[in-house]
C-alpha cells in the first residue's frame, strides 16, 4: 500500500533533493484520509447493531474535511524509522486522527471557544446540532480504541494493548482532556508561566508525543529509542502550541481556517501573549533545535522528521 513519505521515497534521500516537505505531508494526507473514509464507511462492523446515518454523516463532516494529518504524519514517519510494518502503521495513525478530530469537534463547541469555522467549514454542532456534534466526538474517541484493538491492526496483542494504553493516557484525564480543562480555567484565573507550559504540554502536546512514541511501539523499537521518540514529540508538541498561538495573534481566517484573534478576546494566558511575537519565534527556533538534537542518532533516516520540526515551528497554517 501506498504509505506516504517513507514508504513512497525510498531509500532515504539527501535533504536538499528531498520534494518539498509539504508535498510529503499532502501526500501522507491523503493515504490518510483514504484510511479514514474506508474506516467511516456504512458498512457496520462485528458487533455493531447498526452505523445511524446522520451521526456518521457527523463524523465524517468532522473527520474527512482537509486537515493537515500531522500527528498521523510523524507517528507514520516515526515508525518508518524503526521499519516498522506499514499498514498497521497507517491504522494506528487513523485511530489518532480520529481522537484529534475527535477533540476539536468538542474544543469548538458553545460551551468551550463556540466556534463557527473549522478547516475552513462550518464547524460540526454548526453543520448539525450540538446535540450530534457531542455524539459524533464520543463515537470517534471510542471508534479509536475500536480501529488499535481490531486485529485487523496486524501488530502483536502486545503491542496492541500497550498502544490503547498511551493513547488512553495522552488523551484522557492527565493528557489531552486534563489539558482542556485547565486551558478553560485559565481563562479566569490565569496560571502563570510554569502553569502555562504544563497545560500546553497537555492538551497539545500529549497527543503529538504520542504520535512519534507510538511509532516507536508500532516499529518495535527499543526502551531508549521509545524515549527519545517521546521527547522529540514533547518538543515539537510545546512548538506546535506555540505556533498555534502565534498563529492565533498574527494570521486570518482565510490562511487558517479557524476563527483568529480569539485567545486575546477571550483573555486567554499564551505564551506568545505573555512575552511577545520576537520572544515566542526565539523560543520556537530552541525548540526545533532541541528537538533536531535528538534525531542525530538517526542520521539521514530521521531527515524528513528533521523537516516536521521546523515545519511545526514555522507553519503559516
Ligand atoms: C489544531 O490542530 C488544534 C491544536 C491542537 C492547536 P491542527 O493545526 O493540527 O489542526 P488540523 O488537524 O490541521 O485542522
Ligand atoms: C485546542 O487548542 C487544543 C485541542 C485539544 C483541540 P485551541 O483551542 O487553541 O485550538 P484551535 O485554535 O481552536 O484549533
Ligand atoms: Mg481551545
Ligand atoms: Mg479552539
Ligand atoms: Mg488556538
Amino acid at each position: 500500500m501506498t504509505l506516504g513519505a517513507n514508504a513512497a521515497i525510498a531509500p532515504p534521500m539527501e535533504e536538499a533533493t528531498m520534494p518539498a516537505f509539504e508535498e510529503l505531508l499532502a501526500l501522507t494526507a491523503g493515504a490518510v484520509e483514504d484510511m479514514l473514509r474506508r474506516l467511516l464507511d456504512e458498512r457496520f462492523r462485528e458487533g455493531e447493531i447498526l452505523r445511524p446515518a446522520h451521526l456518521l454523516a457527523a463524523m465524517r463532516h468532522g473527520v474527512l474535511n482537509g486537515g493537515k494529518r500531522l500527528r498521523p504524519f510523524l507517528l507514520l514517519e516515526s515508525a518508518a524509522l524503526f521499519e516498522a510494518p506499514g499498514a498497521a502503521a497507517m491504522r494506528v495513525a487513523a485511530a489518532l486522527e480520529c481522537v484529534h478530530c475527535y477533540s476539536l469537534i468538542h474544543d469548538d463547541l458553545p460551551a468551550m471557544d463556540d466556534d463557527d469555522l473549522r478547516r475552513g467549514q462550518p464547524t460540526v454542532h454548526r453543520a448539525f446540532d450540538e446535540a450530534t456534534a457531542i455524539l459524533a466526538g464520543d463515537a470517534l474517541l471510542t471508534y479509536a480504541f475500536d480501529i488499535i484493538a481490531d486485529g485487523e491492526t496486524e501488530l502483536p496483542a502486545p503491542v496492541r494493548s500497550e498502544l490503547v494504553l498511551r493513547l488512553a493516557r495522552a488523551a484522557g484525564l492527565g493528557g489531552m482532556v486534563g489539558g482542556q480543562a485547565l486551558d478553560l480555567r485559565a481563562e479566569k484565573e490565569p496560571p502563570d508561566e510554569a502553569g502555562i507550559v504544563q497545560l500546553q504540554a497537555m492538551k497539545t502536546g500529549a497527543l503529538i508525543r504520542f504520535a512519534c512514541e507510538a511509532g516507536a511501539i508500532v516499529g518495535g523499537a527499543s526502551a531508549p529509542d521509545r524515549e527519545r521518540l517521546s521527547s522529540f514529540g514533547a518538543a515539537i508538541g510545546l512548538a506546535f502550541q506555540l505556533a498555534d498561538d502565534l498563529l492565533d495573534l498574527t494570521a486570518t481566517p482565510e490562511t487558517v481556517g479557524k476563527a483568529t484573534g480569539k485567545d486575546r478576546a477571550a483573555g486567554k494566558a499564551t505564551l506568545a501573549a505573555l512575552h511577545g511575537e520576537a520572544w515566542a519565534r526565539r523560543q520556537l527556533k530552541g525548540l526545533v533545535s532541541q528537538a533536531e538534537e535528538l534525531l542525530e542518532p538517526y542520521g539521514e533516516k530521521a531527515a524528513v522528521l528533521r523537516q516536521a520540526a521546523r515545519f511545526v515551528a514555522e507553519r503559516t497554517r
